[in-house]
Formats: C-alpha cells, structure tokens, sequence
C-alpha cells in the first residue's frame, strides 16, 4: 500500500505553476492577482483562505482579501463583486463558501463573470467541462485528478465509483474521471446497495461530508481510495474515510490531512494564472 503524498504533489505544481507566473510577469509586466471574500466568522474558512493567501505569495501572485462581517448583506457583498468583476487588474475572485444562511449563494456566485471563476462553480464554466472542452475546472475534483496521476495508473477503462453529487466536488469529479475515460458511477444518500456498488470500484472517491463513513468492508482489494472530506472531531481532522482499517486493503490512499487539501489550493493557484492569460 502506498499513501498518496499530497503535500509533495502539491508542491511540485506549485513549483510549476511559480515558473509560468515568472514568464507571465516578463511576458505582461504586471502580476496575477486574486481576489477572496469571505463573510463571517467560521474557524475553518479563516483558514483556508489564509492558506490561499499563503500560497498566493509562495508562486508569486498578488492577493485582495475582504474580511466582511458575518452580518452583510447580499447588496454589500454584491457591490464588492461587481467593483472587482470590473477591475482589470484582478484575474481571479473566490466567494469562500459556506456564505453566512442569510446570504443568496447562487445569486452571489452569479456575479462572478466566467472568466474570474477560478472555482469552477459557474453553469458555463460546469457545462464546459460536462462536454469534455473545459476551460475552468473545480479545484478539489482536478486536484483529486492530479493525485490519481501521481500514482501512474491509468484511469481509462476502470471503474470509478465517487460517493457524493454536490456541484462544486462529486458532480465535476464524476464528469472528469468520464471525461479521462473511466467507467463512473455516483452515489448519494438515496443509493440503494452502496457497499455493493463501491466494493466493485478499482478508484473510490468519498466526498460525502461524513466522518470515517468508508469502512474495510466497503472496499475492494488493491482499490485506489482518494480521501476528500475535511471533517472536525473532536477538534482533531478527519477524513470520509476510516483510514486505520481501511489503508491495508489499498494499492494507494491519500491520507487527511496531507492529501486532497494541499491539492487544492495548488489548482487555484493555476486557475488564477490561468484567468490572467485569458485576455
Ligand atoms: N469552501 C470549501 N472549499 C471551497 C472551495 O474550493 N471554494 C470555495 N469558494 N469555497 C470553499
């Protein structure tokens, strides 16, 4: 069994994505910039965005923070897209979610123009990808794809099973591990028979929001087990997947932390430069 090292694949495409960002500031003299709102006070999004931040100034970019009170309203954080939608000197703009209950989340992220989108959660940028000529695809899934080719197994012809169907992971996951010709099944909280269906997956993606929710049991020998869940217990990080039983059965398994969650930012960071070049 091999533990996918997230930390060490991310690094690389950061590494990566910093030369392109050099080329870039010596090809338009300017520097690729994006821009994060967050709204409120949840712990766990003050650190990823902080993380984004971070990784902004690892590769070189600029980065605009709005730290908005969790009482805005949509008109205000509305405003702030618009003015940053229409600034050329932005590339990329981020709503980092969950938004405040309050909040209208689609009618928020409808502001964002395609070509800033560089989470990839917008019908265009979603549909793109569904009919395999993507142009901005949803961090978490691409970074998952990233990992599965760190592995060097091909995932043409195998069957990909990803547990959850929310728009912004399991849906784009499903639609590129079709896309790179694998055999793909989703399930969700109504799938009748789940061990039945994952026990057959040679790739299982969980991106179900649950703790420790894949067992041994759920799982096929030599499977490729990619981890997507961040959940807190206990103050302490755990994944979707029950790691300690589960780990022996694999050929690869990406651990949490240290494997999705660096990946993540690291396609953010391209997708930012990636929106600089679209002009
Ligand atoms: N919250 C958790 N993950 C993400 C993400 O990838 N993008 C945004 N905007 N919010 C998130």
């Amino acid at each position: 069994m091999q533990i996918i090292n997230g930390k060490e694949v991310s690094k690389s495409t950061r590494d990566k994505v910093k030369v392109m960002v050099n080329d870039f500031v010596a090809d338009k003299g300017r520097v690729p910039c994006l821009a994060v709102i967050l709204v409120g006070e949840d712990p766990a999004s003050h650190t990823y965005v902080k993380n984004k931040i971070l990784g902004c100034e690892e590769v070189g970019m600029k980065s605009l923070t709005f730290r908005e009170s969790k009482d805005s309203t949509d008109e205000h954080v509305a405003e702030i897209i618009k003015s940053l939608s229409s600034d050329e000197t932005v590339d990329g703009i981020l709503v980092q979610l969950p938004l405040p209950k309050h909040l209208d989340e689609r009618y928020l992220l409808s502001l964002i123009p395609d070509c800033k989108d560089v989470d990839g959660f917008s019908p265009n940028n979603l549909g793109l990808l569904a009919m395999n000529t993507p142009r901005t695809v949803s961090c978490t899934p691409y970074g998952v794809m990233e990992l599965l080719a760190s592995t060097g197994v091909d995932v043409a012809g195998k069957n990909a099973v990803v547990i959850g169907r929310s728009n912004t992971v399991g849906k784009p996951m499903a639609m590129l591990l079709l896309n790179a010709n694998a055999t793909v099944t989703v399930c969700h909280s109504k799938t009748v028979n789940l061990k039945e269906i994952t026990s057959n997956a040679d790739i299982l993606i969980a991106a179900i929001g649950i703790p420790n929710f894949v067992t041994e049991d759920m799982v096929k020998e030599g499977a490729i087990v990619i981890d997507v869940g961040i959940n807190r217990v206990d103050g302490k990080l755990c994944g979707d997947v029950d790691f300690a039983n589960v780990s022996s059965k694999c050929s690869h398994i990406s651990p949490v932390p240290g494997g999705v969650g660096p990946m993540t930012i690291s396609m953010l960071l391209y997708n930012t430069l990636m929106a600089a070049k679209y002009e």
